[in-house]
């Protein structure tokens, strides 16, 4: 008989998990104003809010811990940082900063002015943040087949040329770079295929445009590649990595994903003067250019974990087990975004939840039910976190409407994906009687979603 597929680790310290009545959760969620984000932790039984900084680090990481060099200029632990980098990504020239969004502030603090237009494949929302605080544009080139759940494609990442060249060609004065966000949160953790960076390369060059690569789930994208690009099957997760950021200037990193530490991030780039730039306002933001916000601990423990994020049976463990949940909610024929992402399933709410408008927040729905019914916290990727138009202040509704169920690494067994699997199938049942939305009491200018006010329509 063929061996069984095992996780590439074991388990050597554990966290209790409070468990919580159905009562008690209804409570907590009212008083949470129906927004998950607003939920105290221990109210909460299997946490798929984020796959960021929720991560189990292994033991070499926490002994790395030990070793960490707290000097505040010229530290062995940036050096260390310094040295993974330029061994896996390839970059000579970077910068620490605390987490993804810090790096994407000092970046664009030098590269994006009012008015800019920087088109990509669907932007994060701290991205598209940084972006329109700004008062400069996200333009969203993705595929289209990326915005129908049913159809089938190994890269819903990719770019879409057309659409690229034409912002290109129409707008080139304003642009100061394209982003490539690999994988593709927005869009369901979707990869992009080596091919698709390389034409994105090619129109780049033709157009005299630096590439930022938002970089968070790098690892999990090259896994990707090895698995479903021709001519990648038999190249080590390294050398696709190396292939893959040979396509771009510059990276914006947020540790927290495949670095898997709970805090970090950094900027990478191959330009010299482009480093002084940024280092500008790295002192400023964050901290001296030697730890930009980062102790030289948490730096040590990141480098270690971009050498482990980038190990072929740790990556096969962590994305199998996301596979693994989506596998079962298909079984019950739940509408999820298809191919199965690297860091997360994502459920398409408007098809489950169809006799509800999309004015009363069907993802957002959808996540307070399973939190109900099981105390599970997804969270929403909808027409809540799209926010307003900047200029017209109307609601956004995108084209996805999807509940993300985001695994983190290395920190759930299946047996707990089969209780999220459940509770999904329990709704999924009784989906005819969820008809009542929500609606907002009170959020914020900018990035509502995280700290907005909702009610029971
Ligand atoms: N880019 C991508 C693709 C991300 O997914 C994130 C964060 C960031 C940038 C910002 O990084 O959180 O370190 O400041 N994503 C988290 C998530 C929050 O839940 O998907 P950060």
């Amino acid at each position: 008989m063929e061996l069984p597929f095992a996780e590439s680790y074991k388990i050597k310290m554990v966290e209790a998990i409070r468990r919580s009545s159905r009562e008690e959760r209804d409570r907590w969620i009212k008083e949470a104003g129906y927004n998950l984000f607003r939920l105290k932790s221990e109210q909460v039984n299997i946490d798929l809010l984020t796959d960021s900084g929720t991560g189990a680090m292994s033991d070499k990481q926490w002994s790395e811990l030990m070793l960490g060099d707290e000097s505040y200029a010229g530290a062995s632990s940036y050096y260390k940082m310094k040295n993974a980098i330029l061994e896996i990504l390839g970059y000579e020239y970077f910068l620490p900063t605390h987490q993804g969004r810090a790096a994407e502030n000092v970046l664009f603090s030098v590269l994006v002015k009012a008015g800019d237009i920087i088109p990509g494949n669907s932007h994060f929302d701290t991205t598209k943040g940084h972006i329109e605080f700004r008062k400069a544009f996200a333009v969203d080139c993705t595929i289209n087949e990326a915005f129908n759940t049913t159809v089938h494609h190994p890269f819903k990442g990719n770019v879409d040329p057309e659409k690229l060249e034409k912002i290109l060609k129409a707008h080139g004065d304003k642009i100061p770079f394209i982003i490539m966000t690999i994988t593709c949160n927005s869009s369901g953790g979707q990869p992009v295929s080596v091919e698709n960076l390389k034409m994105v390369r090619q129109l780049a060059d033709k157009y005299g445009k630096p590439i930022v690569f938002d970089s968070a789930r790098f690892a999990e994208n090259a896994y990707f590649i090895k698995k479903r690009e021709p001519g990648y099957a038999d190249k080590t997760i390294r050398e696709i990595v190396l292939e893959m950021f040979s396509c771009a200037d510059i990276m914006t990193m947020s540790s927290k994903k495949d670095a898997i530490v709970n805090m970090g991030g950094f900027i990478a780039m191959r330009s010299k003067e482009l480093h002084q730039k940024a280092s500008v306002y790295n002192i400023m933001f964050e901290g001296f250019i030697t730890y930009g916000g980062m102790s030289g601990r948490d730096m040590n423990a990141l480098a270690q974990g971009l050498y482990e994020g980038t190990e072929y049976d740790y990556l096969e463990t962590r994305i199998r087990q996301v596979e693994y949940l989506g596998a079962r909610l298909m079984e019950f024929d739940i509408p999820v975004q298809q191919p199965i992402g690297g860091h997360a399933v994502f459920i398409d709410a408007k098809r489950f939840l169809p006799r509800l408008p999309k004015e009363e927040f069907q993802a957002q729905t959808l996540a307070v039910e399973l939190y109900r019914e099981a105390g599970v916290r997804g969270v929403e990727i909808g027409a809540l976190m799209a926010d307003r138009d900047p200029v017209t202040r109307e609601n956004r509704y995108p084209e996805l409407e999807l509940m993300r169920l985001a695994i983190p690494r290395r920190v759930y067994t299946n047996n707990h994906m089969d209780v999220v699997a459940i509770a999904l199938k329990n709704l999924w049942d009784r989906r005819d009687i969820i008809t009542r939305g929500l609606k907002i009491t009170s959020e914020a200018p900018i990035m509502r979603h995280f700290t907005v006010g909702l009610d029971l329509v």
